[in-house]
Order: C-alpha cells, then structure tokens, then sequence
C-alpha cells in the first residue's frame, strides 16, 4: 500500500521519536500501537482488575474507549492519550504499565480487539505505524517496513534517562530488567511475536545518536517511497 511505513522493533529502541520526526518531515500521521496496549493495562490496573484475569483484561479491550488526540498541553507530549474521556498522557508511561504491559499484549482476545481497530486506522493510508507486528500483521502489506534494533543495554540507558527526566525513582539495574523481559515475552507469545518482518529492512542504532538514525531512515524513504512514484 503507497505511503504506509511500517515500524517495528524491541523496547525502548527509539521508534516512537524516529517516526514522529519522519511523519513531521514526510507529513505522514504518526500512530504509536504500543500506546493502546500500555492503556488496556493502565485501565486493568485503575479498576483493579487483576493482570492475570485473562478473561477479564480481554473485556476492557474491547469496551474501552482509548482516544489519541492532538496534544492540548506542551509538556514534551506527542498527543493526548484519553481512557474513556479522561487524560491519562503520562499515566501510560508509567513503571507499572511497563512491568505489566507485555503479560497483557500477549492475550489473543486483547491482541484482536487492538488490530481490528489498529487495521482501520492504518487502510486510510499516509501513515507510519510502530509496534511489533505492524509489518507482520497489522499492516503486511506498508509499503516499507523498518525494523529498529539496538542492544539492551544501549535500549536500557536511553529509557532510564527518560525516566529521570521525568523524575521517576528506578535505578538502570531495574529499567534493564524490565526492558529483557518484556523483550523475552514479546518474542515468545504464540500470537504475533516481535519478529523482523522477511522484507523489512534491519536498522541498528547502537552508537549512533537520534539524528543519525533519523538521517538514515528518511533516506530509506525517500529512496523507497518517493523515488518509486517517478
Ligand atoms: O515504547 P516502548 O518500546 O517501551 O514500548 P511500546 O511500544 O509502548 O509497547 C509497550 C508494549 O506493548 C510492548 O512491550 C508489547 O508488549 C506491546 N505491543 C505489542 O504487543 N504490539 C504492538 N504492536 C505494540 C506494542
């Protein structure tokens, strides 16, 4: 499908702010999957569901209302992330979320609500899509598929140091633990695992800064996408 990019890779290996640059740049829409994922969790957590309730967790899935917004404050935000009407942007980032993130996005029933809605947002076109299966299941036919990677430890400096930005209390021991096992999850689920798509392109960022990765990226694009229309 023409100008759809699709981006998928393991925690905290910088897709999220690699996209927004290159949806600002090509004036694509940025669409980040992980958020609806991080939100069933943070709703399972607020209404004390509890995480391992299989049953339960895929219910909210399907009921609640998740809505990504344009952002209505200027406070480093990409967007408003509202669960049924309230804002919760910061709230979804939470260490909680992401201890829990990862058992709930491995749920089929939850997996299937997410997709069905993440598929129709994703056929109106001009849009990059960040996950883990958007370039195997989600989108399989984006018109280019980038696969972003880098080593744990390098993922684990870069999300400690957001963390302490945002004047979190976690140590970077903590912050590796938790971005190896949701990667161990993630690659291990039976349904749509993190998985380097056959004809996506592997980009690794180790030692290299943001622009230098952006840099690399929008060549890709322009390469693959533009230079495909003339
Ligand atoms: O930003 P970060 O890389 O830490 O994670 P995220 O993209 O916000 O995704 C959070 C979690 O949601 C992941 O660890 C996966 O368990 C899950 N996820 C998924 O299963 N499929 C997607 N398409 C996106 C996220």
């Amino acid at each position: 499908m023409l100008e759809t990019i699709a981006m998928d890779g393991p925690a905290a290996s910088g897709k999220s702010t690699i996209a927004k640059l290159l949806a600002d740049h090509f004036g694509l829409l940025f669409f980040d999957t992980g958020i609806m994922y991080r939100a069933v969790t943070l709703g399972a957590l607020l209404e004390n569901i509890p995480i391992m309730d299989e049953e339960s967790v895929s219910q909210l899935a399907e009921q609640m209302e998740i809505d990504v917004a344009p952002p209505s404050i200027e406070d480093g935000r990409t967007n408003d992330i509202l669960l049924e009407g309230v804002d919760h942007t910061w709230a979804v980032r939470q260490p909680e979320v992401d201890e829990n993130v990862s058992i709930v996005a491995a749920y089929p029933g939850v997996r299937a609500a997410l997709t069905k809605q993440q598929r129709r947002i994703g056929q109106r076109g001009r849009i990059i899509m960040v996950g883990r299966d958007i370039g195997t299941v989600v989108m399989p036919e984006a018109a280019l598929k980038i696969y972003l990677d880098a080593s744990a430890e390098e993922r684990a400096r870069r999300r400690y140091e957001e963390c302490l930005a945002r004047e979190e209390e976690v140590s970077y021991e903590s912050v590796l633990a938790v971005v190896k096992k949701r990667d161990q999850i993630d690659s291990e689920r039976d349904v749509a695992p993190l998985m380097q798509a056959e004809d996506a392109i592997l980009v690794n960022s180790d030692g290299k800064n943001i622009d230098q990765v952006y840099q690399e990226i929008k060549a890709l694009v322009e390469e693959k996408l533009i230079g495909s229309k003339g």
